[in-house]
């Protein structure tokens, strides 16, 4: 029997934090969701889970919650995730994802926390040399949402040299889908990320999709992206986590993705085919500062953790995303 552990999930609420506190309940452990309702819901965090309602930065708060449930490791998802926003408003990102993380960190290491798992974001490596794109390529962040998360990277990085404790950080590809069993979904009001847009167009919630840039150097022209479902993506937390458990020594950087990618319009093709409809598709210039393709080397993460995807389907990805975007209209106006 392997050990069961209690997990402190900050922004459990939102998209990512939501499904990992279901993956953490699934294989037996105890989830303690942490979140300030900014942009997550009450409705997405499981019933099982223990809620607080606040801060990360709330360091009274997050030690109080530290002793009083006995946290053995923190998944950290709490953080700003809008790219184009965070070139708009840097300090606002160089806050919530880099001086939070800092506090975090401190609260973890004051309270004895001895492992942490870390949302990382292929936008640490900007535009990459080359693509499958590898852990140890250079990291040259072209906007401060990957700033300010690789600035959490080093900070993690020299808090392990220095005291009892490990990390793993993730760095997240392109985050799609829903639980399969439809108990939580992609529910950001006013999302930027294509699957999201193309559901949401789908279901008559908008009247088109736009194609940002026609002109790449890919197979159709249009941008190439490496699409991981969100449940195969809370299950590397949790390997993630019994990892670090299991040789304390250790922290780890590792790419999430499945190492393959597809075109905006294989993508919204997939969304005709899952449908039986046709989207209606504007073309459009360029969006600023993105990159032709980004796909994942996943050798890392498949050899050290022996990580298993099992939604490496870009039309069951769509699937579960249309079958969310049903649910979230019940929700909506009930
Ligand atoms: N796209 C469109 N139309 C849209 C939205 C997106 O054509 O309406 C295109 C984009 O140009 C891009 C692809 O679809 O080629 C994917 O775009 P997303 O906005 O869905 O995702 P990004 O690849 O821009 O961003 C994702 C994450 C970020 C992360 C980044 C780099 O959402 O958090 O990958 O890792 F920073």
């Amino acid at each position: 029997m392997t050990k069961k552990f209690n997990v402190l999930v900050t922004g459990g609420a939102g998209f990512i934090g939501s499904h990992a506190v279901l993956a953490l309940l699934d294989a037996g452990h105890r989830p303690v969701v942490i979140d300030n309702l900014v942009t997550g819901f009450r409705w997405a965090i499981a019933d099982e889970a223990t809620f607080y309602e606040g801060d990360i930065s709330n360091s009274e708060l997050v030690q109080k919650i530290i002793s009083e449930q006995n946290i053995d490791a923190i998944m950290h998802f709490a953080g700003s995730v809008v790219v184009p926003e965070s070139v708009e408003n840097p300090l606002k990102y160089y806050n919530n994802n880099t001086a939070k993380s800092r506090s975090l960190i401190q609260s973890a290491v004051t309270g004895g926390v001895r492992h942490m798992i870390f949302s990382s974001t292929a936008a640490t490596y900007g535009i990459p040399e080359s693509s499958p794109v590898r852990e140890d390529m250079p990291t040259v962040p072209i906007n401060p949402y990957g700033t300010s998360k690789l600035m959490t990277e080093m900070m993690l990085r020299d808090v392990a040299a220095a005291h009892d404790f490990n990390y793993c950080a993730l760095r997240y590809f392109n985050v799609a889908g829903a639980d399969p069993h439809c108990r939580t979904g992609q529910s950001t009001v006013g999302a930027t990320h294509l699957l999201k847009i193309a559901v949401e167009a789908a279901l008559g919630k908008r009247a088109s999709v736009s194609i940002f840039g026609t002109d790449y150097a890919t197979e159709d022209g249009t941008g190439v992206r490496d699409y991981i479902h969100v449940s195969d993506l809370a299950s590397a937390h949790v390997i993630a986590l019994e990892a670090l458990a299991a040789d304390p020594e250790r922290s780890h950087t590792l790419n999430c993705g499945y190492g393959h990618g597809y075109s905006v319009m294989q993508v919204l093709d997939a969304v005709d085919r899952v449908t039986n409809n046709k989207l209606d598709r504007k073309m459009e210039g360029r969006r600023a500062g993105d990159p032709d393709a980004l796909i994942s080397d996943n050798t890392a993460i498949k050899q050290h953790f022996g990580w298993k995807p099992q939604y490496d389907d870009l039309d069951q990805i769509v699937q579960h995303a249309l079958a969310w975007e049903r649910r979230l209209t019940d929700i909506q106006t009930t």
